[in-house]
């Protein structure tokens, strides 16, 4: 939430219209817990970031905010993406893995939006102690993305610009969340990335708790899942309750 506890007005950007999602959950008024924000420039071909979106969209407390179909052109609102980012306390911004870094038009959007004085710099405090999870689909299998792969780095290497970006911005960067080998998944599969993504947001839209050792994990994934695992157990969860 923004200094004055406003949220941003419904409609504040072109093609935005999930305002009504908050609502919906009976939130009526309060600012989303997460703002989600989706490149895609190909979605009408997605077949991994629509089956994570929709499911995404299902949760009251997240807005989603597709950045092509509201700057097909590229012609970004920057006060209204700042008044979108400023009512959020956590971030996630949800894209296909092009080029081992994001698509263009994530691109633009950080070269105008996280403007110095605004986000970064002394006068620059709108993002301070914000969450920011970078969620990506590959291609590339897991195994492909280390020093003895195909692709040489890990994803949490490749990311290091969008982790240092945070960064500056005074965020809380946490482990990437990341759907790899999209391309050979099976419906199965992708459906368990989909109930394991949904872990991921309520995480995200929640303070971790203190005796969480994010630094410890590649991927939130390797988080979740160990933790599915102690829950299968019957060991205690990390989750807090409620
Ligand atoms: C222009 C372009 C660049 C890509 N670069 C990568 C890459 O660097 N690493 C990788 O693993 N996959 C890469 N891919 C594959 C995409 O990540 C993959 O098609 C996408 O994650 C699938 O998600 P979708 O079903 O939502 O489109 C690339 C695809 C395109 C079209």
């Amino acid at each position: 939430m923004d200094s004055t506890g406003e949220v941003p007005e419904a409609g504040a950007v072109a093609g935005e219209m999930r305002q009504d999602e908050a609502r919906r959950g009976g939130r009526e008024q309060s600012a989303p817990q997460v703002l989600l924000l989706f490149a895609h420039p190909a979605y009408e071909r997605s077949r991994a970031n629509r089956a994570l979106l929709e499911a995404a969209r299902t949760l009251p407390g997240v807005l989603v905010h597709d950045l092509y179909e509201t700057y097909p052109d590229f012609g970004i609102d920057v006060a209204a993406e700042q008044r979108l980012l400023a009512a959020a306390p956590a971030v996630v911004l949800q894209h296909p893995l092009y080029w081992y870094s994001a698509p263009a038009l994530v691109k633009e959007w950080l070269d105008l939006v996280l403007q110095h004085g605004w986000a970064y710099g002394h006068q620059g405090h709108a993002l301070d102690g914000k969450r920011l999870l970078s969620v990506v689909t590959a291609g590339g299998p897991r195994s492909a993305y280390g020093s003895t792969g195909a692709n040489r780095f890990t994803l949490p290497e490749l990311l290091r610009p969008f982790e240092q970006t945070a960064r500056l911005c005074r965020m809380h960067w946490l482990p990437p969340f990341a759907v790899t080998g999209v391309h050979g998944m099976s419906d199965a599969e992708l459906e368990a990335s989909v109930a394991l993504y949904l872990e991921a947001l309520s995480f995200v839209s929640g303070e971790a708790p203190a005796e969480v050792d994010l630094a410890s994990h590649e991927l939130l994934n390797d988080l979740l899942e160990g933790d599915a695992a102690r829950r299968r157990r019957g060991e205690p969860s990390i989750r807090r309750e409620g």
